[in-house]
């Protein structure tokens, strides 16, 4: 991390501020906003209480145990539903000044419509008013992946345009029981995740896919699905619901409550592979597929035209009425980065049969160029480490949309644990005591001397996308805890705070009782940084 350090001190800019929380030390504006995020599903745990319905993933685990790494699923996820006091004990030792996390909307509705459960508005009140007892600003995800799973088996949650309706309920619940006290609202989190995992390649709930798709050397097996149009639907349908709750908020809250609405969106950056024009052109192409998919209908009230002449008639159409509520239907937008690839333009043969929708961009994207990695590769990682990537898309999201005003709402890298017993160079052999080795892998994993070089390295790009002009407002690191990644169940750990998940606890009456959350070296190292960043000049 020295390095990492070195790096981000010669970005400190001395000038003077009226304003207690200054950030100055760090070139970045007075009002700036740090934080970390989280998500409903993966920390909550306790997805059996509560009145809590199912949700998607809670069905998902259980059909397909074998498309989880480990065979997890959310429970006890990092415990949050038990230990939220103690989760803002830990914002409040980091010095975050905002706190991003998503509400389960089976907690709030059981059978995703109807009545709202009780229990459920009580946690997420509990929650706001802890943090904003400790100085903390919620910023709020209403939908980060967790579909009821009663929408799912009546019409097939995103699938079917009934989610708009629904979803609208929804957010008007959150929006009339938390409004006062939430400013900050995040209607959706990374749609082409959620799409692209979900119903191109299967490996998220529904699991939908082509059957027998290989697509880049794997292999995908999905009893269903259409991998070429089913991610266009559902898209244009996350889009539409988007819309539908921001003009809620418009009409019936903002006067009122007066915060802003906003939608996450994730890319990778994308490098041409090399400066030929139909590589820079397959570059363009990366990023309007991926970007671009969500953003110019946000932006202009249609998808990108790389998009409709390449997908043709399985890319949905938006009506005029839908297209104008789409168009400037965000206060903010949110930006997860993690990584980069190059882009290798693939031709425009009239004989070219797409397997999956990805294909209709005509690129392939590369993690290398002659065997070298774009940035560096990260150790226990399955992502390079580009930092610069992030203040190409701050600059390019500005340029091509018209400088909104931008959260960095994710941004972080995991440790990949497949064998706590697969020691390399530096750490003693391994032995056949697991308490030994697993104390060995703990230790290992406190020490996450990378983690504070990748921060430190991308917050100093961020700084120089701010002197450019990029309206950067905040930046959240994903994740404050280690908790439940997806399809790699707990065996990829983000936190910044370490669980021991072979400790999880089956006990009954106090289930998280062994979910000691500790702080990992990087934990300090931040706030080192948000200290150094707002102390007096
Ligand atoms: C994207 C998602 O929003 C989050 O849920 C996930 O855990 C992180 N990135 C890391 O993969």
């Amino acid at each position: 991390s020295s390095a990492g350090r070195r790096r981000i001190s010669t970005t400190f800019v001395r000038c003077s501020s009226e304003t207690g929380r200054s950030n100055v030390h760090a070139g970045l504006p007075p009002d700036f906003k740090f934080g970390v995020a989280s998500s409903s599903y993966q920390v909550e745990g306790a997805t059996k209480e509560g009145g809590r319905g199912l949700s998607n993933w809670d069905a998902f685990c259980q059909q397909y145990p074998e498309k989880i790494a480990d065979g997890s699923n959310g429970d006890p996820g990092a415990g949050s539903y038990w230990l939220y006091k103690d989760d803002v004990k830990h914002l409040v030792e980091l010095g975050v000044d905002v706190y991003r996390f998503s509400i389960s909307w089976s907690r709030i509705l059981p059978n995703g419509r109807g009545k709202p459960n009780k229990e459920g508005i009580q946690y997420y009140s509990n929650l706001i008013q802890e943090l904003l007892d400790h100085g903390i600003q919620p910023f709020v995800t209403l939908f980060h992946w967790d579909v009821p799973q009663k929408l799912e088996d009546e019409y097939g949650g995103f699938l079917g345009r009934q989610i708009v309706d629904d979803f609208r309920h929804f957010v008007d619940i959150c929006f009339s029981e938390f409004g006062d006290k939430v400013k900050h609202w995040i209607t959706m989190n990374e749609p082409l995740t959620f799409t692209a995992s979900g119903y191109a390649l299967g490996i998220y709930p529904p699991g939908h896919c082509t059957p027998n798709l290989t697509y880049e050397g794997q292999n995908y097996e999905c009893p269903v699905g259409d991998s070429l149009t089913e991610p266009y639907i559902v898209g244009h349908n996350i889009l539409l619901a988007h819309a539908e709750a921001v003009q809620l908020y418009k009409d019936t809250y903002k006067a009122k409550q007066g915060g802003k609405v906003g939608i996450t969106l994730v890319t990778n950056w994308f490098e041409p592979y090399d400066s030929s024009p139909l590589n820079v052109e397959a570059q363009q192409r990366a990023l309007e597929s991926n970007l671009g998919w969500f953003l110019d209908p946000l932006k202009f009230g249609d998808y990108p035209f790389s998009m409709r002449s390449l997908a043709r008639d399985r890319l949905p159409k938006f009506t005029a009425e839908e297209s104008e509520k789409l168009k400037g239907s965000y206060d903010f937008i949110g930006l997860n980065y993690y990584t980069a690839r190059y882009a290798r333009n693939i031709g425009f043969d009239i004989n070219y049969e797409p397997k999956i929708y990805q294909d209709d961009a005509r690129f392939d994207s590369l993690v290398d160029k002659n065997g070298i990695p774009i940035g560096y590769a990260q150790e226990n990682s399955w992502v390079n480490v580009y930092p610069n990537g992030l203040k190409e898309l701050l600059l390019y999201v500005k340029n091509r949309y018209d400088n909104p005003e931008i959260y960095i709402t994710e941004n972080g890298v995991m440790q990949l644990n497949n064998n706590t017993n697969n020691n390399t160079n530096n750490n003693p052999p391994a032995t056949n005591s697991t308490e030994i080795s697993n104390k060995i892998a703990e230790a290992k994993e406190l020490n996450d001397i990378y983690r504070a070089q990748y921060l430190a390295s991308h917050i100093q790009e961020l700084v120089e996308a701010i002197r450019s002009g990029s309206k950067v407002r905040g930046y959240f690191v994903w994740s404050l805890l280690d908790s439940f990644e997806w399809n790699f169940g707990y065996t990829s750990k983000f936190g910044f705070y370490y669980i021991n998940s072979n400790k999880n606890s089956t006990n009954k009456e106090k289930p998280a009782a062994d979910l000691t959350r500790i702080p990992k070296h990087s934990a300090n190292w931040f706030k080192w940084f948000i200290a150094v960043a707002n102390s007096p000049v």
